[in-house]
């Protein structure tokens, strides 16, 4: 069923184009995701930030097709170098390529790593079935020296013996440590981290952030990181995409969006952080809280929020407008008349 080559520019790992989710609920029709289009290049961190409900996590399943019932992928694309170098669409592939690119060549560390870890096995034996479910010939002495050497890598002490550990007898921290060294299981060129650090304490999320850092350096990786925390991205971004309300509003460089944001709703999210260890679940500086997303609001979905509002806002929707090299915001303001 494969079609034509598709193209991706060569250091592109992951391109991600007018993507489309709903959710068919009893109450309506929840636009997710509207038009989102980003991409991820090779050795590169992108950080997906934004309130809550906002369509972090949504958008990163869909492009692993990890979306479930009521929820529907209605469009886009999401081209997806893979090792061998051919380009597919991971949203038309078959369910057996598919199956072969999760686990292995793209990780996914899911917003709340502990619900993936299986209390009934052990550390290793995770390890051993990630690796097993791509690499048929491999024995359980190879996979388990592996097993201790990825959890060597992501710096558990002991790892020896913790790879023998079930999850509840590992400390929040090692769990998440746990997750990352299984997600690193098959040296995957994209790695998805969504929100990998909340719950932890400060010093933790420190130490497992420099570790994602040094292991995407070393494996060369792509990463994508979902974070409200915007301490985070300035440590670990090299590249920021804003979400609103389903869409992006705001992208560009890590310094343009933190030295130079242009979008009112990115400056508000800058402004609004005191604790940067806190979820943002409502900016306190603006009124108001995310919209439905069953009725988004007409025009601009921040405009009921924006202190900047113009006519024109109520009534048509902004596109991503260019500020500068690579930097574009979805505000009306923005443009020249
Ligand atoms: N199974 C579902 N059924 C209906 N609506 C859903 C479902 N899953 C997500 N949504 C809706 O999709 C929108 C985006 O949700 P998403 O989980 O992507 O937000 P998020 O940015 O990851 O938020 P958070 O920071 O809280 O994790 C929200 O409006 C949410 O209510
Ligand atoms: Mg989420």
């Amino acid at each position: 069923m494969e079609s034509q080559p598709m193209y991706l520019p060569e250091d592109v790992i992951l391109k991600v184009e007018n993507l489309d989710v709903k959710f068919y609920t009893y109450a309506g029709v929840v636009h997710a995701v509207s038009n989102v289009s980003f991409y991820v290049k090779e050795g590169e961190t992108v950080a997906l930030v934004g309130e809550t409900g906002c369509g972090k996590s949504v958008t990163t399943r869909a492009v692993t097709r990890l979306i479930e019932s009521p929820g529907r992928i209605e469009g886009g694309s999401a081209l997806f170098r893979r090792r061998s170098g051919k380009v597919v669409d991971l949203l038309k592939i078959g369910d057996e390529e598919l199956r072969e690119i999760r686990g292995n060549e793209i990780a996914y560390v899911f917003q709340d790593p502990t619900s993936s870890l299986d209390p009934l096995y052990t550390i290793g034996y995770h390890i051993h079935e990630t690796i097993v479910a791509h690499k048929s010939k491999i024995s359980k002495k190879q996979t388990f020296k592996q097993a201790v050497s990825l959890l060597k890598q992501v710096l558990i002490p002991s790892p020896e013996i913790r790879v023998k550990n079930y999850p509840h007898e590992l400390s929040g921290g090692m769990r998440q440590r746990s997750v990352i060294a299984i997600g690193l299981s098959n040296n995957p060129r994209l790695f998805i981290a969504d929100e990998p650090t909340t719950n932890l304490d400060v010093t933790v999320q420190a130490q497992i952030l420099d570790l994602l850092k040094s292991l995407q350096e070393n494996y060369k990786m792509g990463l994508i990181l979902i974070t409200h925390n915007l301490g985070i991205v300035a440590e670990v971004a090299n590249r920021v995409y804003v979400m609103y309300a389903g869409k992006i509003v705001e992208e560009g460089y890590l310094e343009q969006i933190f030295y130079n944001p242009s979008h009112p709703y990115t400056k508000l999210l800058l402004r609004a952080v005191p604790d940067p260890t806190k979820k943002i679940e409502k900016l306190e500086s603006i009124h108001g809280t995310v919209p439905s997303l069953i009725n988004p609001p007409p025009g601009c979905r921040f405009q009921p929020r924006c202190p900047f509002a113009m006519e024109k806002c109520l009534i048509k929707e902004p596109p991503l407008i260019e500020v500068e090299n690579q930097h574009r915001s979805a505000c009306w303001l923005l443009e020249r008349t």
